[in-house]
């Protein structure tokens, strides 16, 4: 693809889509339409960004969303077209990036939400402003983000795949880890229910627009190797492969549920946990 990036306006970059021909098909041969637009959201972290660059390398221009102004870096590091400033808790913002993307693209395919906090304070030292964040931008933002995707864009189109990133937390209750420091590392209350709140949106937003040519599915990834996970001990003999996973484990989910073999999967939740929760 021949691009250059250019600044569309303070809030988002932009690439110039020169030439009218569609892109031929991805090397991967994943099922991604010629000329496919995906947008990722928290991807100026491990994981968002491990996805984004799968998605890039699967054919899609991808653009990379973030609180974070590393996210334009990012966008750099792996040559895709699009990145912007977003605060996926604020509703307006939401809309008005997604809408910046699909005016600069024309389309949006794809949306992956992977925007995330987590605390890990006890039961007894959690405020309700460290709850409140993690259901914030885990869950509100997941909803936020689906509901800009689909209305007006996917519902007009006739087609999208949302893929939201839950957690074996929100499965689980929240799992253990420990801490440099020797304190314990549990994820907390308001990340575990957050994630769990993902998961049953992820299933009604499914029932919503199944009969639109839209699907709805998560992923629910154990102890990733990412900033998230970082400093902490999680005890992998309890995680049957034994190891904790990459970020690039995560985005093989992604690409899949993306990808043309998953045309009938709706409402699911991939565990990628290393059997964590299954075995
Ligand atoms: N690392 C793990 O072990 C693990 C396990 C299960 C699930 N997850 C989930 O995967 C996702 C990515 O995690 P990660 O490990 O890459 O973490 P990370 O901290 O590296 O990345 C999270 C990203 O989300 C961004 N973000 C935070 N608040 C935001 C907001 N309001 N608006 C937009 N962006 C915001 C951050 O700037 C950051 O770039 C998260 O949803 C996390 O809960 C991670």
């Amino acid at each position: 693809m021949n691009q250059q990036a250019v600044t569309l306006n303070e809030r988002i970059l932009v690439s110039t889509l020169r030439g009218t021909e569609p892109e031929p098909a991805t090397p991967r041969d994943t099922g991604a339409p010629a000329g496919a637009v995906a947008a990722v959201t928290g991807a100026a972290g491990g994981i968002g960004a491990a996805i984004a660059a799968r998605l890039t390398a699967d054919g899609y221009a991808v653009a990379l969303l973030d609180i974070s102004d590393a996210v334009h870096l990012t966008r750099d590091d792996i040559g895709a077209p699009l990145s912007a400033r977003l605060d996926v808790t604020d509703r307006e913002d939401v809309q008005h990036v997604l809408a910046e993307v699909i005016k600069a693209t024309g389309r949006l395919d794809v949306l992956v939400n992977c925007a995330g906090t987590a605390h890990r304070s006890s039961f007894a030292d959690t405020s309700a402003q460290e709850f409140l964040r993690d259901i914030n931008t885990n869950l509100l933002g997941t909803f936020l983000t689906c509901q800009a995707a689909v209305f007006p864009h996917m519902r007009a189109a006739g087609r999208g795949r949302l893929i939201n990133i839950a957690s074996v937390s929100g499965k689980t209750g929240g799992i253990g880890s420990v801490h440099a420091d020797g304190s314990g590392g549990r994820s907390g209350a308001g990340y575990a229910s957050a994630k769990a709140g993902v998961i049953n949106l992820t299933r009604w937003i499914a029932r919503e627009v199944g009969h639109l040519g839209i699907t709805s599915n998560a992923v629910a990834p154990g102890p990733i190797a990412t900033a998230m996970t970082d400093g902490h001990h999680y005890d992998t003999a309890n995680i049957p492969i034994g190891r904790l996973g990459t970020p690039e484990e995560v985005a093989d989910a992604v690409s899949w549920l993306a990808g043309r073999g998953a045309g009938y999967v709706n409402g699911i939740v991939l565990d990628v946990d290393g059997g964590l929760t299954r075995a």
